[in-house]
């Protein structure tokens, strides 16, 4: 992607709006976290786990509130200054999640998580390499949680509306069977009826064969898959994939 593209996209992430989104589904990091403690008794892990990227640090806060040795890593100065204040109890550090090896100086983890549809921001060689940064790093597990492209793909409306107080949400969305990126506008809306601002980005959005490909290229087998934050397994049909992999050998 270009400087420019990766400015704008930055610019999405920290957005008042996003962010105000994003302290909204607080309280999903609380599930994550009851799953994370069920995969590691499940794959008889350690505790050291890397989330990357940690956004506002909502997975981060309630995994070191179960006793998780936790250090989240986000791009935006802004999504770690709100997490250093809302988690003070974990470190954060500010880098890119294409370069992981370069910022926590060789440290590998139990866990490396990459949660809520955090991929395809990028082009597909950039998700590529942020697939083979978390190999990297990874010493036990690594877990992807992403959209279904296939659900995505017969679901999405074109245009989506959402409360999320204060505002009115609104998305025109349009999928691009060309290269299954979705471009989508959002707009919100005050209680008056005013637009009081906008963001604009583009994702790729993947299908859980391609996911396959892409991490056994970058280093990792398939260890499960399953819908969300749920032990059920994934099915064509389900919104979310999550993905438990492991480096190969
Ligand atoms: C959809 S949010 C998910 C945050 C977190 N995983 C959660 O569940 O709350 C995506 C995050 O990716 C971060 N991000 C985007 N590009 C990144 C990069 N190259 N390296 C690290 N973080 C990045 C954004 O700043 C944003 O916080």
């Amino acid at each position: 992607m270009s400087a420019a593209g990766e400015e704008a996209t930055l610019k999405v992430f920290e957005s008042d709006f996003y962010i105000s989104e994003m302290t909204k589904v607080w309280d999903e990091g609380q599930k994550w976290s009851e799953w994370v403690k069920e995969l590691i008794k499940r794959f008889n892990l350690g505790r050291s786990v890397l989330d990357v990227p940690c956004g506002v640090g909502r997975v981060s806060y309630f995994l070191s509130k179960e006793g998780f040795n936790v250090l989240g890593v986000d791009i935006s100065d802004r999504m770690i200054s709100l997490a250093r204040k809302n988690v003070p109890d974990v470190s954060f550090l500010k880098g890119d999640m294409r370069k992981l090896g370069d910022i926590v100086g060789g440290q590998k983890f139990d866990v490396v998580l990459n949660l809520f549809n955090s991929l395809g921001y990028y082009s597909e060689e950039e998700d590529l390499q942020i697939l083979s940064s978390l190999r990297q790093v990874t010493k036990g597990v690594a877990v992807i949680n992403l959209d279904n492209r296939d659900y995505v793909l017969f679901n999405l409306p074109d245009v989506k509306y959402a409360y999320i107080p204060p505002y009115m949400v609104i998305d025109n969305s349009r999928f691009d069977p060309m290269t299954s990126r979705v471009q989508v506008i959002r707009k919100y809306v005050d209680g008056k009826g005013n637009e009081v601002g906008s963001i604009e980005y583009s994702q790729r959005f993947y299908s859980l064969h391609e996911m396959v490909n892409m991490v056994k290229k970058a280093g990792f087998e398939v260890l499960g898959v399953f819908s969300g934050y749920s032990w059920k397994n994934f099915e064509i049909v389900d919104p979310e994939m999550t993905l438990i992999l492991s480096p190969s050998t």
